[in-house]
């Protein structure tokens, strides 16, 4: 028997309290009314906020919410049928700190205001390998100007791929720009895996989707974290 259709799935989505879905329009060119507010209209408390951009089916929201109850987690993502998942689970397990915001991603900074945010998650984003397509890589300078407006100082940017040139290219951005370079390895289960504490090897150790499709290719994982200042 084949699984929920994408109709399906969206009509259900309307059911749970844990995505926000806006319009263009709310959006466009402008700040949505939870802009600054997501303590206190979304999660009902001061914790720290983190968020998985290019979620997919939120398993690194969801996972980490499992494991820090007293902070909250927000999937932000531009599909509706792979949120589904993640925020179903979250509902099902009435997890209050993890929610999904299905935007464009290039909107971004109209949800945040400054300093909402204090960590940002970038899972196997698409690599957009064509130099002509440069801008539209989740760590070009055009994305990362836009996290800026909301990433707290010190607030850290984490990014975890099989895609060596994407990783290269976020390595030298990184160098570039003089951010600072907390952690990068391109064989994240072979170099470091025995040197991270264990709360850090639970957090790496969340597979999504697309990493068990890669890893079952044979792809190395790639990961770092930065700062931007
Ligand atoms: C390769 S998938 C990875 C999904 C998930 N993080 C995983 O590891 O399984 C990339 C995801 O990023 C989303 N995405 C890419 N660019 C986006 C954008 N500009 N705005 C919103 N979502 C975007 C896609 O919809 C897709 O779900």
């Amino acid at each position: 028997m084949g699984g929920k259709g994408k109709l399906q799935k969206w009509a259900e989505m309307k059911t749970f309290n844990n995505v926000t879905e806006p319009t263009t329009d709310e959006v466009f060119r402008k700040d949505h009314p939870l802009k600054g507010k997501w303590r206190t209209e979304i999660f009902k408390n001061d914790n720290p906020i983190v968020l998985e951009l290019g979620c997919g089916k939120g398993e690194y929201s969801v996972g980490m919410g499992e494991q820090y109850p007293n902070k909250n987690f927000i999937g932000v993502d531009i599909k509706g049928n792979r949120i589904w998942r993640g925020a179903k689970t979250a509902f099902e397990n009435n997890m209050t700190n993890v929610h999904f915001l299905r935007t464009q991603i290039d909107h971004i900074a109209s949800f945040f205001a400054e300093g909402e945010v204090d960590e940002i998650w970038i899972t196997f984003p698409d690599p957009q390998p064509k130099d002509r397509l440069e801008r539209k890589r989740l760590t070009s300078p055009m994305f990362i100007d836009r996290y800026a407006t909301f990433l707290k100082p010190e607030g850290i940017i984490h990014l975890k791929t099989d895609h060596e040139g994407f990783f290269q290219y976020t390595l030298d951005e990184v160098e570039r720009c003089n951010f600072k370079l907390l952690e990068s390895t391109f064989s994240l289960y072979n170099e470091m895996a025995e040197n991270l504490d264990p709360k850090t090897q639970e957090i790496l150790n969340i597979k999504t989707f697309y990493e068990k499709l890669f890893s079952a290719k044979g792809h190395s994982i790639h990961y770092c974290r930065f700062q931007l200042k």
